[in-house]
């Protein structure tokens, strides 16, 4: 294998995806621990002050104390090359999140053992399941009590509709927390608590068949009780499957406590060796290969003003195929233009560095001078590609928008309308009725304080949002449909976006069955292919 080859295959490209107060942050600082990346656990996020030490990016960023944007994190480990994908996860989150998982290969799932499968994650899951990428479950905080972890995996598998294949298995919870079993070497692996420290406590490999260094070590109830879980598991869980794991439809399981530092390794050196080397991706004029010899890239994201003083936009592109070089020429597909990337950056969790090459499976930043959009694909300008876009995901709360100064409908209407095409937020109008009443449509609240914070200091129009009650959109997949004649309940509004497609709003859930009902052949979308 050439240099380059082994390059790309190298490189594992990954997001992790859980509800907030999981353990997302601190399981990424115990990998970047292990890659060296740090010296320190608990510099990803850091404390609000470290941050600000170093971003400049919006001043709501420093207000609220958390970021806007998702970072990348790019580590070595083992002779992998490895990029994480932030996805935001508190308040910040936002279409962007899931946008960030089109730009991944695999996903990491933090569960919290006391908690089980909450909303974030179904949600998060639902768009992986989309793609079909491999996902990788680590049920994190054993150290305090859990669930039954028979019960956690039902639960996976009935809310989340993936199979289950524990690797290891918890020994106790809580103040009784022994630590797990590892299915392959037949061996438990003893939990020491480091106290928040930053290595790993000293643990002890011991044979199940060494009964008695087995007992010395977790007692004899925590014994018994998991020679009786080996015995049901081995009869009751599926069977590890590789292909069925890249495929999505079944996903290994990892017991640990990142907190304090168990089972962190053991997990991500699984999840390295299975997932996948940088997947090959779909255009309309067929795959495309990571290893192919040119360049080719999409944009996943657009980073508005993350300089004030330049207003500049950076847009991040996840390279597909081949290696970027700074000296050479790429072609924005969108635009039909042949140009040269300027000031390519990797943008690390609070620092960026100018980059000369990097290889597919990376994620490169961009400057942005107001030509990109989401979805856009950048290649070699010899390659005859498009990458198929990315999908608009539903927003989840809605708001009626209107200008306070009704002299400023010009600049109130290009202003939206570019944050709306930036991808920060959804535009939506009522059927028929042009730009006279403006719907905002956001997946996270705080987009509507980054949508009135941006029209006020860039675009110097004030606004007033007005919630709306609607909670579920879809998207009207037939093409030729008289949307007129739609009959749907009393709660449902008709509305266009940006696009000019065709959509509903619906406050309640069984309205939508009810539409479904009411018009054969009527078919609905969560997510609208662009
Ligand atoms: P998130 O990124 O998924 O939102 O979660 P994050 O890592 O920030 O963790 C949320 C809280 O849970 C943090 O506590 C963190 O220390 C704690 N935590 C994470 N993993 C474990 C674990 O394995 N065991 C236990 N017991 N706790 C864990 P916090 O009090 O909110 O923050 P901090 O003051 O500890 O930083």
């Amino acid at each position: 294998m050439g240099s380059f080859d082994k390059e790309i295959n190298r490189r594992r490209t990954f997001a992790i995806i859980s509800h907030p107060d999981a353990g997302k942050t601190t399981l990424t600082e115990k990998f970047l621990l292990y890659g060296g990346a740090i010296n320190l656990a608990g510099s990803v996020k850091g404390k609000a002050t470290a941050r600000h030490a170093v971003s400049d990016w919006m001043e709501i960023e420093k207000e609220r104390g958390i970021s806007v944007t998702s970072s990348v994190l790019q580590f070595e480990y083992d002779g992998y090359c490895i990029n994480i994908l932030d996805t935001p996860g508190h308040q910040d989150f936002s279409e962007d999140t899931y946008r960030t998982l089109m730009a991944a290969d695999s996903a990491g799932m933090v569960i919290d053992a006391s908690k089980g499968v909450e909303a974030q994650t179904r949600k998060l899951f639902k768009v992986c399941a989309m793609r079909g990428i491999p996902i990788f479950t680590f049920i994190n905080k054993l150290d305090r009590d859990a669930n039954d972890t028979f019960e956690l995996l039902d639960e996976v598998e009935a809310e989340l509709g993936i199979a289950t294949c524990p690797i290891n298995w918890p020994i106790g919870s809580g103040k009784g927390f022994k630590g797990v079993y590892d299915r392959k070497s037949e061996s438990i692996i003893t939990y020491s608590d480091t106290q928040k420290g930053t290595k790993e406590g000293e643990t002890k490999i011991i044979s199940i068949n060494d009964r008695e260094a087995m007992e010395a070590e977790i007692g004899a109830a925590a014994e018994e009780k998991l020679l009786e879980e080996i015995e049901l598991l081995d009869g009751a869980s599926s069977e590890f499957d590789l292909e069925m794991v890249r495929a999505g439809q079944l996903t290994p399981v990892f017991f640990g406590s990142a907190l304090t530092n168990f089972g962190v390794e053991i997990f991500l050196k699984h999840f390295l060796e299975m997932t996948t080397t940088p997947l090959a991706r779909n255009t309309a004029e067929g795959i495309v290969e990571a290893t192919s010899d040119d360049f080719s890239a999409f944009v996943f994201k657009i980073q508005a003003n993350m300089n004030k003083a330049h207003r500049d936009r950076i847009a991040f592109m996840r390279i597909c195929s081949g290696k970027f070089d700074a000296d050479k020429e790429v072609k924005h597909v969108q635009g039909n233009k042949v140009m040269r990337l300027s000031q390519p950056q990797q943008i690390m969790a609070d620092e960026r560095k100018i980059l000369s090459e990097a290889y597919a499976g990376d994620i490169i930043g961009v400057f942005d001078p107001g030509i990109f959009s989401i979805g856009d694909t950048v290649c070699s300008p010899k390659m005859k590609i498009c990458y198929e876009g990315i999908p608009t995901f539903a927003p989840e709360h809605f708001a009626k928008v209107r200008q306070v100064d009704t002299m400023k409908r010009k600049q109130f209407i290009k202003g939206i309308s570019q944050i709306a095409q930036e991808g920060a937020i959804q535009i939506f109008q009522e059927l028929n009725t042009g730009m006279e009443e403006i719907i905002v449509g956001v997946v996270g609240v705080l987009q509507f304080d980054v949508l009135k914070y941006r029209l006020e200091n860039e675009y110097n129009v004030e606004i007033r949002l007005e919630p709306l009650p609607y909670e579920y959109i879809r998207w009207v997949e037939n093409k030729d449909i008289d949307m007129t004649k739609l009959t749907g309940t009393s709660d449902m509004k008709k509305v266009t976006d940006l696009k000019g497609r065709p959509l509903l709003l619906f406050i309640n859930s069984w309205s939508i069955q009810m539409t479904i009902d009411r018009n054969s052949g009527l078919e609905l979308s969560e997510f609208a292919r662009n």
